[in-house]
């Protein structure tokens, strides 16, 4: 059996247990978390999941086969600092924006297996797509359990650790762009008088609508297209939206996310 210890016991650490508990057949004998200050949210993990919890993880280290690091990029450098003093065969994994495989290999010793994965916070309900990369180092017996992990939390695509770069807005940070359209359209809503509950049913179930029909029948421009008839009231509503840029917000949305991320990968 494999264990696993999370060093990081934030949102991202908890999404990704979440998932891994909720599997029926768990492959990770014992999951151990590890903070460095919030010792009442350590308490509440370990009674909500029944995982170990710790406040010195390097310690941890040598007992478990799998360390994942789930604390903010900048905290990256030193914490590999210190894993390289003790770590020994484990398979290392980070979901940090920014970090990615060879930035890990450079800091530790030769040969270690390590993977990038860029998840969002779906992760929590199962929901997440994440993409991923691995390292020079990765082999059969690793990819077992970092598919393990991807499908607890949902969907994943492997990429090179360029795209992976270039997709971390994309895939890890668009949920909240997406949450930011959402809490538009129901400001809106309730501005026209309905209640907040109501707008949130409302915004919700269309937004749940929407993704289905793109899941199912592809196309967005068609599908914009079948809602949008020329002339008509959408029409109106999205020349607003391209007056305005919307597109090419989104993309300097993208571009600047992208940016800041890779300022870790120094
Ligand atoms: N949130 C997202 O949607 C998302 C999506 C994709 C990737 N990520 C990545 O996930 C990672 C964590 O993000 P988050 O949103 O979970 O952040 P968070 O909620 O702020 O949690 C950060 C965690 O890291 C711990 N930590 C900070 N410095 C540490 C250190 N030196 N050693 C060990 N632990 C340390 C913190 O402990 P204390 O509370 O005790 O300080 C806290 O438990 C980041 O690298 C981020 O790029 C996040």
């Amino acid at each position: 059996m494999t264990s696993l210890l999370v060093i990081g016991a934030g949102r991202m650490a908890e999404a990704i247990i979440s998932g891994l508990v909720a599997e029926e057949k768990n492959i990770f004998s014992s999951i151990t978390v590890s903070n460095v200050s919030n010792k009442d949210r350590l308490s509440r993990l370990k009674r909500t999941y029944g995982v170990h919890v710790t406040q010195d993880a390097i310690s941890e280290v040598a007992s478990h086969d799998v360390i994942l690091l789930a604390a903010p990029p900048d905290a990256h450098n030193y914490l590999l600092e210190q894993l390289k003093e003790v770590i020994d065969h484990q398979l290392i994994l980070t979901v940090a924006a920014g970090i990615d495989p060879a930035y890990i290999e450079a800091r530790l010793n030769t040969r270690t297996p390590v993977a990038w994965i860029m998840p969002n916070t779906a992760a929590s309900i199962g929901e997440s797509m994440s993409t991923f990369t691995c390292g020079e180092y990765v082999e059969n017996h690793h990819r077992t359990i970092i598919n393990y992990i991807l499908s607890s939390i949902g969907e994943s695509e492997e990429l090179s650790a360029e795209k992976v770069h270039d997709l971390t807005a994309v895939t890890g940070s668009a949920p909240a762009f997406l949450y930011a359209f959402a809490l538009g359209l129901e400001e809106a809503a309730v501005n026209y008088g309905v209640s907040r509950k109501q707008a949130r049913k409302l915004v919700t179930h269309m937004l749940k609508g929407s993704v289905s029909m793109l899941e199912h029948n592809g196309e967005p421009q068609q599908l914009m297209d079948q809602v949008a008839s020329p002339g008509g009231s959408t029409a109106k509503g999205l020349e607003v939206l391209n007056e305005q840029g919307f597109m090419s917000m989104l993309k300097d949305a993208v571009k600047a996310t992208n940016n800041h991320a890779r300022t870790h990968n120094q």
